[in-house]
């Protein structure tokens, strides 16, 4: 069994975690500054619409500002997540598994079954919806963790609703079409934990990826960076905005555009000061939903993708390394 990395503290970066030279981040060539773009939800609705159109075609990333999630809450969320993962290792070990197929789990690096490389990050992963279903199986302790966490889970889920109506429309689809084609969505939330680590050039957080789900709502640390997202061969650094969610198209939605919208490369960083704390909340098809290019779409361009299920997909996505070429490539009609 893997070890978590948030029960001691490392000196030196373990060799299992040390990256081929050809794999590093290179930080030197890594472009700060320039950002990706910003849309503020309490702006006209054409405009979000265009707004989300341009993003979503041209870097599968942006964030959202006046969103409607209280930053009170936002704040919660990041506190309780932090003293989660800083309970007693004896509290932590009672969650740990390294089986990805368990619905509430503590575990570390990605896959560790399968990986030759380890990544440095511990997270939770926890499906969220029903919550009456899934939240007697979240962790008990902290004692506010299952309150502030479903709280936050069904605002999110409310705003993600709200962002694939935008979407279905900035794509000329009826407002419910992406909705009615994912069916009965699941949600699913990782709490990522990056330690601080002493040789951050050599590894990274979470490798190069792209997100198998549909839409990805993504509540960065407000004060420490680390999330790079690949734009034109380049690697953008997001910082983080305080506030503000970072919203990113997943490969189902790829696929659902018939590749208009892009499910792009990204990946997270750590650095030898800070720890490092992000909550990833994923939108998934149901799993007996049928993921095919709207028929809309594929009057103008031929088909991209054959039709699959999302529970083909998933177990693909699973059964890879994670740094492999785009999880959609396989799925080509
Ligand atoms: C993810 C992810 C980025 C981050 O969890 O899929 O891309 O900054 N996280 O933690
Ligand atoms: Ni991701």
């Amino acid at each position: 069994m893997a070890e978590l990395l948030s029960t001691k503290f490392h000196e030196t970066l373990p060799e299992k975690y040390v990256r081929p030279e050809t794999q590093r981040p290179l930080f030197s060539e890594v472009i700060t500054g320039t950002k990706i773009p910003i849309i503020d939800l309490k702006s006209p609705v054409d405009q979000i619409i265009s707004q989300i159109a341009h993003a979503s075609q041209s870097y599968g990333f942006f964030q959202v500002v006046n969103h409607g999630i209280p930053d009170e809450l936002l704040l919660k969320v990041m506190a309780i997540a932090i003293e989660f993962f800083r309970l007693p290792a004896e509290e932590k070990e009672k969650l740990y598994t390294d089986d990805p197929t368990k619905k509430v789990r503590l575990s570390t690096s990605f896959n560790v079954a399968r990986e030759t490389v380890h990544n440095w990050r511990d997270y939770l992963r926890m499906h969220c919806y029903p919550l009456e279903k899934f939240m007697p199986e979240w962790p008990s302790k902290p004692d506010l963790f299952k309150e502030v966490i479903s709280t936050y889970c069904k605002e999110v889920r409310q705003l993600g609703m709200k962002l694939l109506g935008a979407i279905s429309l900035s794509l000329g689809l009826e407002e419910d079409y992406i909705k009615e084609a994912l069916g009965e969505q699941e949600q699913h939330m990782a709490v990522n934990f990056y330690p601080q680590c002493p040789e951050p050039e050599l590894t990274y957080g979470l490798p190069a990826h792209t997100d198998p789900n549909a839409l990805t709502i993504l509540l960065q640390d407000p004060e420490v960076a680390g999330l790079h997202v690949l734009k034109d061969g380049k690697w953008i650094a997001v910082d983080p905005l305080p506030g503000a969610l970072v919203i990113n198209i997943g490969d189902q939605l790829q696929a659902l555009s018939n590749g208009r919208y892009k499910s792009v490369w990204h990946r997270a960083v750590v650095n030898s000061s800070k720890e490092r704390l992000s909550v990833a909340s994923f939108l998934c098809p149901s799993n007996s939903a049928l993921v095919s290019p709207a028929k809309k779409l594929t009057e103008i361009t031929p088909p991209v993708y054959r039709d699959y299920t999302y529970d083909e997909y998933y177990k693909k996505f699973w059964s890879r390394n994670l740094d492999q070429e785009h999880c959609l490539e396989l799925f080509k009609s």
